[in-house]
């Protein structure tokens, strides 16, 4: 016993202390070992062995913890004195940067090719009123987007989130009237949830409404959109009639593709069709709806699902694993956060 607090007060770093600790006290010390063999004892010897077991324990038990201390404290003053803190390094230095997730990169892409077709950024509440979100687009009372199992509403059923970036729209003509040249991202929310659909998505809605405007405007915008956003020398797109309440006539957009390595090849060299976007000319109710006279104003509107284009895109096949906040998936997919998009070269 005394040898041992010799051996503790002698000990020269914490880990020869540590070692110390286990010879005595570990799960096969040499004191352990001397507690467990007590059961073999009478009850007398047991009791007045086991007595001094404990005091001897306490003690070794103290004297390793003040060593403890007493050598900690001398391993830090020594690091104190023998490292200096550089402080003509760069503040950063060691800390690594996050990545731009998928969708703020891909809205950036997005914004900036609309930003050069010379659209100008909008924005709306992601809560709306039904005003804005149904009666202004033209929507009918007995339309099953309205259903309270389709969209979310608040508890006051006057307000809900909004199911389309269409809103915007309505808001931006109600404000600044005719021509408008508007481009709005956003999210918009539905009771939806599998593979291709989640409860809350995004969006990129477009507006263009001036005099003379004609699908021929749209189709122009759209095809330049898809060539510059999959960087392809050609987007054959392929135009099928559709409806929507606020747009007439409507249409949906197909473009060419082919799959290679789960991504998608935009070109003439396609083998397969898929809907990319939805349009039409903005109906004379809706422009009436926000004060703008429909005989001397025309317009098209489009709707774009933002997540799907960066499904197509950069070949993710679950929209989900957009929002589970992986790391991996996060580091994978990610983009640096000093990449700034420019997709918008050559745009005719
Ligand atoms: N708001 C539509 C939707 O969410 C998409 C859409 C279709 C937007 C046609 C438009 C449009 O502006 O003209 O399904």
């Amino acid at each position: 016993m005394q040898h041992y607090l010799e051996k503790i007060s002698q000990a020269k770093t914490t880990e020869a202390l540590e070692s110390l600790r286990i010879e005595l006290l570990g799960k096969k010390g040499v004191l352990t070992e001397q507690m467990k063999s007590l059961g073999s004892l009478d009850p007398e010897e047991r009791k007045k062995v086991g007595q001094e077991l404990n005091i001897q324990k306490q003690a070794l038990e103290n004297a390793l913890d003040s060593k403890k201390q007493t050598l900690e404290l001398a391993e830090i003053n020594k690091k104190l004195a023998s490292e200096k803190l550089d402080l003509t390094l760069p503040v950063n230095q060691g800390i690594s940067t996050g990545s731009l997730h998928p969708l703020t990169h891909v809205i950036m892409e997005i914004s900036t090719i609309f930003a050069k077709l010379g659209f100008e950024l909008a924005e709306g509440p992601d809560i709306e009123d039904v005003f804005h979100n149904f009666d202004a687009l033209n929507i009918p009372a007995h339309h099953p987007a309205r259903e309270r199992n389709a969209s979310f509403y608040l508890a006051d059923s006057e307000n809900m989130l909004r199911t389309e970036t269409s809103t915007v729209q309505i808001r931006k003509m109600i404000k600044d009237g005719a021509p408008v040249k508007i481009f709005a991202p956003g999210r918009a929310y539905r009771y939806d949830l599998d593979a291709t659909h989640v409860p809350m998505f995004h969006q990129c809605e477009g507006l263009l409404v001036g005099e003379n405007i004609t699908l021929a405007n749209l189709f122009s915008v759209t095809t330049n959109f898809l060539k510059s956003f999959f960087e392809a020398d050609n987007a054959p797109v392929r135009v099928r009639q559709h409806f929507f309440p606020f747009t007439e006539p409507s249409f949906e957009i197909d473009v060419r593709y082919k799959e290679e390595n789960g991504v998608w090849k935009i070109g003439k060299d396609g083998n397969k069709w898929t809907e990319i976007y939805c349009c039409g000319m903005v109906h004379p109710n809706v422009l009436k709806n926000c004060g703008i006279d429909p005989e001397k104003y025309q317009g098209f509107a489009f709707g774009i699902g933002i997540e799907r284009l960066i499904m197509a895109k950069y070949g993710i096949s679950d929209m989900r694993k957009l929002f589970e906040g992986d790391i991996r998936f996060l580091k994978h997919y990610g983009f640096p956060a000093n990449e700034t998009p420019n997709h918008a070269e050559g745009l005719s």
